[in-house]
């Protein structure tokens, strides 16, 4: 008779165990589980290797996973907790990818990393996989499994050989069926699962097509269940439309653990030159903070950390010239996120006061200049005033209103580039606290900024907090501003 025992052993640690649970159980490694099988053969000789065998554990694809029972508080984090460890991920990217993660890749997360198709995310979760396969800093490399439903394993083996990434342990698979995925995710027992995109993968007998709004959030929750049960992190790549599209990412936010968004380097408010940067936000983080944003630069060969975002400054166009003339940085939010634009004013002297204003409400300019004459003692009688929001963003935020009034100033008192403005006037000139003054700061640190001029009771609530390099200034009223700045 012949029997064949099928069992998997960590190469870590060597633990032997009859089924494949992603992860070892023993010392808790995830991607170290090698499958081994042994063949009992009539002679009663033996031969064993590691083979590839049919059974398949497909215990995540169904719903109700009966062997989860409740756990006592006190039982729960006894020993090796596997979430208490983090992989650290750094390569090119140094500690940006890992701080965006809120400190490196937690087992057992998934993790949706969303943006505008184009915009670079298999370029950039391509070179995460090489990064986690390699292992560098724990110093063993291990399977990373990088599935593609857009592209076949030709097209990304091409990118990989542009971005010179030829690391021994990365696997690619064109698939766009769930179960067939998961399916050779076991038998591969990777460190980390890469899903391109959940737009284009399937799950079989759920309604719809794919990218529809029933399999993209099926397809979601056996991600989950797969991630939750095998420890194998995975990071789901999702396009996100500029409409909002219903059936996109958006419905997946609370479903993952984490968010990530990449987007186009706007942020530096220096137009077309500078859109070869990309920026990395956590949007939503269940293992860290929402407030970290990574910068890179696109190459040909990938994306390259920008360590110091303040060189970008320096090698900005008009590094001639020290100072913004006409023009101030504000700092303002959408939903959870801070986004740094840059805020143009004019005044064509000469002319009976006239004003044209694009991005801010026309009342709103009004006030700011009626106030800069009254309260701060600016001349601006007979001048035409024209004001603009760099890059056609609306400024619906009254956090906006002393760059507003600096970008106008700055004609008469020159702003050094490394300044950011943040607060709300209010009729008497004096500076009024905005919502989320630490979340704005940060960007403003993490953006290589110098100096940023906030209202002085604003100082109180940023007390203590640590803004690497920037210089944070409270003033009580505009003419403050003005004496603080040059
Ligand atoms: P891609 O990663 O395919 O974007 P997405 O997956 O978000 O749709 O990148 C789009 C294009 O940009 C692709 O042709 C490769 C190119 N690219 C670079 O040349 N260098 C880079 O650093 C990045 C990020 C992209
Ligand atoms: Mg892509």
């Amino acid at each position: 008779k012949n029997k064949n025992k099928v069992s998997w052993v960590c190469s870590d640690c060597g633990w032997s165990d009859g089924q494949w649970w992603g992860y070892c159980r023993e010392c808790k490694c995830v991607g170290t589980m090698r499958e081994f099988k042994e063949v009992v053969v009539d002679n009663g000789g033996k031969t064993s290797g590691f083979q590839v065998s049919e059974k398949i554990v497909q215990g995540w694809l169904g719903k109700g996973a009966g062997e989860n029972v409740p756990m006592r508080l006190t039982d729960v984090n006894k020993g090796v907790n596997p979430l208490n460890w983090r992989f650290p991920l750094s390569g090119l990217f140094g500690e940006e990818v890992s701080r965006v993660l809120g400190g490196g890749l937690v087992p057992g997360s998934l993790v949706l990393v969303g943006g505008d198709p184009g915009v670079g995310k298999s370029t950039l979760m391509l070179q995460i996989a090489s990064i986690i396969a390699e292992g560098k800093e724990i110093g063993k490399s291990a399977p990373v499994l990088y599935v593609s439903g857009e592209e076949s394993v030709e097209q990304i083996g091409n990118r990989a050989d542009r971005m010179d990434i030829s690391t021994d342990e990365l696997f690619l698979y064109s698939s766009t069926d769930i179960e067939d995925i998961l399916e050779k995710a076991q038998v591969l027992s990777p460190r980390a699962l890469i899903v391109d995109s959940i737009q284009t993968v399937h799950l079989m007998g759920v309604t719809g097509s794919a990218g529809g709004i029933y399999q993209v959030k099926e397809c979601t929750a056996a991600l989950l269940r797969f991630a939750k049960k095998t420890n194998v992190p995975v990071f789901l790549i999702g396009h996100v439309t500029k409409s909002g599209d219903i059936a996109g990412p958006r419905v997946l936010e609370h479903i993952v653990d984490a968010v990530l968004y990449m987007e186009v380097g706007t942020l530096f408010c220096l137009g077309e030159q500078y859109s070869s940067h990309r920026l990395l936000r956590a949007f939503k983080n269940r293992f860290g903070s929402t407030d970290e944003l990574g910068v890179f630069e696109m190459s040909p060969c990938g994306l390259k950390a920008v360590m110091n975002p303040s060189e970008i400054f320096m090698s900005e166009k008009h590094s001639d010239s020290e100072f913004l003339a006409g023009s101030a940085i504000a700092v303002i939010m959408d939903g959870s996120r801070t986004f740094v634009i840059e805020i143009q004013a004019l005044c064509a002297p000469g002319s009976s006061l006239s004003r044209q204003v694009n991005g801010v409400q026309a009342g709103k300019a009004d006030m700011i200049i009626s106030v800069l004459m009254k309260q701060a003692g600016l001349k601006l009688q007979s001048n035409a005033i024209f004001l603009s929001v760099v890059g056609g963003a609306t400024l619906s935020e009254t956090a906006g209103d002393l760059a507003v009034a600096a970008a106008i100033c700055s004609r008469h008192f020159p702003i050094p580039k490394h300044v950011a403005f943040i607060g709300e006037i209010d009729l008497g000139g004096e500076l009024r606290m905005v919502p989320k003054m630490e979340k704005r700061v940060s960007t403003v640190a993490k953006l290589g900024y110098k100096k940023c001029i906030v209202p002085k009771l604003a100082e109180k609530v940023l007390q203590g907090l640590d803004f690497g390099d920037l210089e944070v200034l409270g003033c009580n009223n505009l003419k403050e501003v003005i004496n603080t700045v040059p």
